[in-house]
C-alpha cells in the first residue's frame, strides 16, 4: 500500500491567536502565548496547527488586512518567536499552517498607498481600478467600489472596503505575491490556509454580473443580493492559478494548501486539479457548516463528499470557524451530541479541521451589534437582531471569537489583564480546560482519545470508506479499510437507545458507558457511539 500525503492524514487545529492565550498581560493573545500552550495541543493529539494572521495589520479585520506579509503585528510579537514556534512546533512531530491572504491587502500596504496616489508609474495597475463602477457586489453586500479621492477613481474590494483587490492580471503581483508565499516556506512552514481564494480573479471585462432571484449567499452559492456571482467568483483563471500555487509549493515537497472558497461542490473542486497534484491539496467545503443533526444527514453528506473527493482527493470536515457559529451553539448546548459530532469528524474519511475552544464545548456569546469591535454587524446594526438569528447566520463574528476558557480563574485563565480584547464567555466556571482535563467523560477527553485512536490506527487516517447498510433509521455506520484491515463505526443520532446485529473481532472504543457489544449485538444508548475492529 503506498502512504498518503501528510496533508491528507492529519487532524488539524485552528488557533485564532488573538484569543488563544495572552503571555504579557495585555489583553490580547499572542504568539509566545501559543508556545506556552503547545504542549497542550500535543496533549490533546492533533498533528497539524493552523493559526490565524498575525502578520502586520491596522487590525480593523483583525488580520485579514495585512499591511506588510512579511512582518509581525506588534501585539502577537517578532519575526523571533515565529520563528521558534515553528521550530517547537516540529521539534514535537507536528507541522504548522499559515494563513495566506492573497486576494487583498489592508489600504495601509505601501503597494495600496503608491497605486492609489497616481493613474501612472510602477503601481499604477497592482490594484483593480475603473473610472466606473459596473453593478458587481461585495461579499458582505453592497457595491465592492469605492472612490479614491487621490487618484480620481474607484478601487474593488471583494471583502470590506479597506481591503482592496490585488490585481492578479498584472505579473508582477502575481510574483510578489508568490514571493511571500515563498518567503514563509523558507522559513519552515508546512503550507497555508488560503483565504477567499476563489475570488481572486475578476472578469477581465468587467461585464456586469447578471440578475439572480437569490437573496442571499450560502456557502454552496456565492450568488445574492439579486445578483449571480459569475463574473466575480470562481473564474477559471482562479482554478489555474490553484495549479500555479501548488507549483510554489512543491518547490519545498509536501507542503499543505487548503482553500477557503465557496460555491458548489462540483465548482470547488476545480481548485483540486484533476490528478491530485495539479491544484490545492484541500479545499474547505462549507455546506457542512450547517448541518443538520440526524443519520440521513451525515449519510448523504459522506455520501456527497465521497463522491466528489474520491482518492486521490481527500474530503474536509469542518463544522466551526473564526466567521461561523460555533458547533456546540448550533447542538443546543447538548454535550452528548458534541461528542458524537467530534467522532464522526474523527473517524469518517477525510481530514478535520477543530477550531479552538470546539474541544470544550465552547458556545458564542451574544454582543450588542452596535459596540462591536467585528466590522460587518455596523453595516447591518439598523436591521433587528431576531432576522439574522432566524436565519442561522453569524453576524457579529465577535460572538464566536472570544477568549479560550483555561481555568475558572480570573479571565479563564486566558489573560492577566484588568480587560481582554473581548469579554470572556460567562460560561467559562463550568466550561474549561481544567475541569474537562478532570472529567473521563468530558468533551475535551473524548476529543483526546479518538485523536489518539486516530494517530494510532492507520486504516482512520488512510482507509477508504463504505457506509452500512440494514441498521435501525437513527443509526450510522461506516467501515473503513485497507486491504483486510477493517474498522466499524456506528453512531447513534438519537436520544433513545437502540439494539441491532453487528459483526466484528473487538470493540476498541465506546462513547458512552451505555454503548455494549457482546460480540453479536450491539447495544448503543442515547447518542451513544460504537467502534469494532473487524
Ligand atoms: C475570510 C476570513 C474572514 C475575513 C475575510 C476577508 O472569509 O475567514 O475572517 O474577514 O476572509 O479576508
Amino acid at each position: 500500500m503506498t502512504s498518503l500525503p501528510w496533508f491528507h492524514k492529519t487532524t488539524i487545529y485552528q488557533i485564532y491567536p488573538r484569543s488563544f492565550y495572552d503571555s504579557n498581560g495585555d489583553g490580547i493573545g499572542d504568539l509566545q502565548g501559543i508556545l506556552q500552550k503547545l504542549d497542550y495541543v500535543q496533549r490533546l493529539g492533533f498533528e497539524t496547527l493552523w493559526i490565524s494572521p498575525f502578520f502586520a495589520s491596522p487590525q480593523a479585520d483583525f488580520g485579514y488586512d495585512i499591511s506588510d506579509y512579511t512582518s509581525i503585528a506588534p501585539e502577537y510579537g517578532t519575526m523571533e518567536d515565529v520563528i521558534q514556534l515553528i521550530e517547537q512546533v516540529h521539534r514535537r512531530g507536528m507541522k504548522i499552517v499559515f494563513d495566506m491572504v492573497l486576494n487583498h491587502t489592508s489600504i495601509e500596504h505601501t503597494w495600496f498607498k503608491k497605486s492609489s496616489s497616481s493613474r501612472e508609474g510602477t503601481w499604477m495597475d497592482w490594484y483593480i481600478w475603473r473610472d466606473r463602477p459596473n453593478n458587481w457586489l461585495s461579499v458582505p453586500g453592497g457595491s465592492g467600489w469605492h472612490y479614491a479621492k487621490e487618484r480620481g477613481q474607484y478601487f474593488w474590494a471583494s471583502f470590506l472596503p479597506f481591503q482592496p483587490d490585488l490585481n492578479y492580471r498584472n505579473p508582477q503581483v502575481k510574483q510578489a505575491k508568490l514571493d511571500n508565499v515563498r518567503f514563509w516556506l523558507d522559513k519552515g512552514s508546512d503550507g497555508f490556509r488560503l483565504d477567499i481564494f476563489n475570488y481572486i480573479y475578476k472578469d477581465a471585462e468587467f461585464r456586469d454580473n447578471p440578475f439572480s432571484f437569490s437573496l442571499l449567499p450560502t456557502e454552496d452559492d456565492p450568488s445574492g443580493f439579486f445578483q449571480q456571482a459569475i463574473y466575480t467568483v470562481n473564474l477559471p483563471e482562479s482554478f489555474e492559478f490553484a495549479r500555479e500555487f501548488r507549483n510554489v509549493c512543491d518547490e519545498y515537497g509536501e507542503k499543505l494548501s487548503i482553500g477557503e472558497v465557496s460555491g458548489g461542490s462540483s465548482t470547488i473542486r476545480k481548485f483540486l486539479g484533476e490528478n491530485g497534484s495539479n491544484g490545492l491539496t484541500l479545499v474547505f467545503d462549507f455546506g457542512m457548516l450547517n448541518f443538520k443533526f440526524t443519520a440521513d444527514y451525515f449519510r448523504d453528506l459522506i455520501r456527497d463528499m465521497e463522491m466528489q473527493y474520491p482518492d486521490p482527493f481527500m474530503p474536509v470536515y469542518v463544522f466551526s470557524n473564526h466567521d461561523r457559529r460555533r458547533s456546540m451553539s448550533r447542538l443546543g448546548g447538548d454535550v452528548r451530541k458534541a461528542r458524537l459530532l467530534h467522532m464522526f469528524q474523527l473517524t469518517v474519511r477525510g481530514v478535520p479541521v477543530i477550531y479552538y475552544g470546539e474541544e470544550i464545548g465552547m458556545t458564542d456569546a451574544k454582543f450588542p451589534f452596535g459596540t462591536a469591535l467585528d466590522p460587518i454587524p455596523h453595516k447591518y446594526k439598523f436591521i433587528p437582531r431576531f432576522v439574522f438569528d432566524a436565519l442561522g447566520l453569524t453576524i457579529n463574528r465577535d460572538e464566536v471569537r472570544t477568549p479560550m476558557q483555561w481555568n475558572g480563574g480570573r479571565n479563564a485563565g486566558f489573560s492577566s489583564a484588568n480587560q481582554t480584547w473581548l469579554a470572556v464567555h460567562n460560561n467559562y466556571g463550568s466550561t474549561n480546560v481544567e475541569v474537562e482535563e478532570q472529567d473521563n467523560n468530558s468533551l475535551l477527553n473524548t476529543i483526546r482519545s479518538l485523536l489518539e485512536i486516530h494517530r494510532r490506527e492507520i486504516v482512520l487516517q488512510q482507509g477508504s470508506l463504505e457506509l452500512m447498510d440494514n441498521l435501525p433509521e437513527s443509526v450510522l455506520g461506516y467501515t473503513r479499510s485497507i486491504g483486510n484491515k477493517k474498522i466499524s463505526i456506528l453512531l447513534n443520532f438519537d436520544g433513545r437507545e437502540t439494539k441491532f446485529d453487528a459483526q466484528g473481532k473487538k470493540c476498541i472504543f465506546k462513547l458512552t458507558s451505555g454503548s455494549q457489544w457482546n460480540g453479536k449485538t450491539v447495544r448503543l444508548d442515547a447518542y451513544g457511539a460504537i467502534i469494532l475492529k473487524q
